[in-house]
């Protein structure tokens, strides 16, 4: 496989939900890995730690979780948008985010592996905005996933039972998990991410004056 530039990686790193359960090579995830904590952080602070997650049953304990964290919060919202919504491209672009969605929730502990990025946030839970530190290194496994022909998604869902969660990490008091990355070989092909026009989110000096 030819090595796709920067840009070519970063246009097409989509969140690929539906995964193969074909092993991942350790070299692979030692690769994001490095390529993770290649990021920066606060300060330079590097106050995070990485658990790479093949364990069936921790996998599943944390499912659990997930789950119920779909059944009662976004699984709701997604049936009420959807209900709402007049039949058309919009619901049926819709229908299908809220398809891969519920098949990655139920399939959550089938990735052959995770990584769970933490960060050491102390006692009191750090400052407000101290949990930015780890999403660079985040941004950077994701990019670095998807150049090794990985799929990968970024979920946080679990952090609506954050406690209950890091305790099946076997996190110590001040470390939190921030996201699980589920990775492995993906079923579908890397399509170009869908966002809307830059002309729209893109302003001149101030807010409202048009760049483009
Ligand atoms: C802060 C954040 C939290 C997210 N949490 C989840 C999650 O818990 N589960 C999930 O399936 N996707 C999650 N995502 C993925 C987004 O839904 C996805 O990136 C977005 O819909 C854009 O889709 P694309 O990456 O395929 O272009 C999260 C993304 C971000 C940035």
């Amino acid at each position: 496989m030819t090595d796709p530039g920067l840009f070519e990686i970063i246009h097409s790193t989509r969140a690929m939900r539906r995964l193969k359960p074909d092993p991942v090579p350790r070299e692979a995830i030692e690769r994001i890995l490095r390529a993770g904590q290649a990021a920066p952080s606060g300060g330079n602070a590097q106050n995070w730690g990485f658990i790479v997650v093949e364990s069936p049953d921790i996998k599943r304990q944390v499912q659990h979780y997930y789950q119920r964290a779909y059944d009662e919060g976004v699984g709701r919202h997604y049936a009420e948008r959807l209900g709402a919504m007049p039949a058309g491209e919009a619901r049926d672009k819709l229908a299908r985010q809220v398809a891969a969605v519920s098949h990655l929730t139920e399939r959550f502990h089938e990735a052959p592996v995770w990584i769970v990025a933490c960060l050491d946030v102390g006692p009191k839970g750090g400052m407000p905005g101290s949990g930015a530190s780890i999403y660079p290194a985040v941004q950077n496994m994701l990019l670095a996933a998807r150049a090794l022909g990985l799929g990968a998604t970024l979920t946080m869902r679990h952090m609506m039972f954050g406690a209950e969660v890091d305790a099946i990490f076997g996190l110590p008091e001040g470390i939190r998990s921030f996201a699980i990355l589920p990775i492995g070989y993906p079923e579908g092909r890397f399509g170009p991410v869908q966002r809307g026009p830059l002309s729209e989110v893109t302003h001149h000096d101030r807010w409202g004056n048009s760049y483009f």
